[in-house]
């Protein structure tokens, strides 16, 4: 993985942020927070799923599509693959959704309640392979701890 991130300090924080409460919208705009301020990357959010489309929930970086719809763009596709998708350059990706010129390599992870996707998480870097391996297997199990914790 890149900038040395350390996902097990990460994902601790991630956890006492967010335990012990009930406000959806405050706990996933805190993850969304401390991922922006610990990793640097252009945009960290997430997309609740809300019938056949992806719906803009909080997030931290530029201003963003509203809906995707199911299948569309990165998001779309993880979310009905239910699993997560790498992809180290974003203009090799067929179909993917450009919100911002600057995004060259995007992360995402989807969010299983009862084995039905309920959100992803979503996140740009502006170097292309600027993320790896490494960043996904640390994003999931921060998406575990989100659905742990979160009342989706
Ligand atoms: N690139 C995404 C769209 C969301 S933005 O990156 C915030 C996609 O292709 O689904």
């Amino acid at each position: 993985m890149n900038k040395n991130i350390d996902y097990k300090l990460l994902n601790r924080q991630l956890e006492s942020l967010i335990e012990h409460q009930n406000n959806s919208i405050g706990q996933l705009s805190n993850a969304a927070a401390l991922l922006k301020q610990e990793t640097g990357w252009h945009w960290v959010g997430f997309y609740i799923v809300e019938g056949d489309f992806l719906r803009l929930g909080p997030f931290q970086g530029p201003p963003a599509c509203y809906d995707i719809p199911f299948g569309k763009g990165v998001c779309g596709k993880a979310w009905s693959l239910g699993s997560p998708l790498l992809v180290p350059d974003v203009n090799e990706f067929d179909g993917h959704i450009a919100c911002s010129p600057l995004s060259q390599s995007e992360i995402v992870v989807p969010i299983l309640k009862e084995g039905a996707v309920v959100a992803v998480l979503d996140v740009d870097c502006e170097e292309k392979n600027g993320l790896l391996v490494g960043d996904m297997e640390g994003l999931k199990e921060f998406c575990e701890i989100l659905q742990k914790h979160i009342a989706f």
